[in-house]
């Protein structure tokens, strides 16, 4: 991974209770242009990234996962690629209020993230209310939030806290290949998704809408 030179993996004293140097600075002192900038969170071997950033050489792409094992397969394969619009950085999702500042982001992606379902460990699920809430620190205003996930149980969840808080519903599909089938960017698979795939399981879509003004509250 040091090899690499799109990847970042910050100490935690880099990071802990101060900001990271590149925070508000990613697109003057990183990218070095103005184009959106797209996070993977949980990317694990990163396919979302690397796929979204060939797809889109106008927007640039974070993948981020705390494990650098999975990360480093992305990595590698975006640098063979030579892609420009690809970083990976290695941190815990929980901190990256000191990487971006507000409105830095304009959209998330949510790839099979861990469904978390018991319901005392709601504050770990990255799509629960206490994850939301940090995303609103730095997506843009109405920026999208986008999840795949195979678990029907964290797509009614994190459905219903959407409904609950009046956001904005884009898309929401309970058998993605059956409703969407073809839609080129809904069919990059990932690593664990294609586990799932191979045991027939449906994967469910959703992308809403997220203001930044309120909010977000728990659907209880
Ligand atoms: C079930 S895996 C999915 C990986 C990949 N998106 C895929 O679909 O193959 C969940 C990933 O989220 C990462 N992850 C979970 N919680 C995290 C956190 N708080 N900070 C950083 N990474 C996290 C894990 O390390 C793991 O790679």
């Amino acid at each position: 991974m040091k090899g690499f030179d799109h990847v970042i993996e910050p100490s935690f004293d880099d990071v802990f209770g101060h900001d990271f140097h590149l925070k508000g600075k990613w697109h003057s002192n990183w990218f070095g242009n103005n184009n959106p900038i797209v996070l993977e969170l949980g990317c694990g071997k990163g396919e979302y990234t690397v796929s979204l950033a060939e797809m889109y050489p106008q927007k640039n792409f974070i993948g981020i996962d705390i494990k650098g094992a999975r990360m480093w397969k992305g990595a590698k394969e975006s640098h063979h690629r030579k892609q420009v619009n690809a970083t990976f950085l290695r941190t815990r999702i929980e901190l990256l209020g000191s990487f971006f500042a507000a409105g830095e982001i304009d959209e998330i992606w949510l790839t099979f993230p861990d469904p978390q379902p018991k319901w005392k460990r709601e504050k770990k699920r990255l799509t629960g209310p206490a994850f939301i809430n940090l995303y609103r620190n730095f997506l843009k205003e109405n920026g999208i939030i986008h999840l795949k996930t195979d678990s029907r149980e964290l797509f009614d969840y994190t459905l219903a806290l959407a409904q609950v808080n009046g956001l904005q519903i884009i898309t929401s599909v309970t058998d993605l290949y059956g409703q969407l089938p073809g839609d080129p960017l809904l069919s990059i698979r990932t690593h664990y998704e294609d586990i799932f795939l191979k045991k027939g399981v449906l994967i469910n879509y959703l992308a809403f809408r997220l203001p930044n003004e309120k909010e977000i509250i728990s659907r209880g």
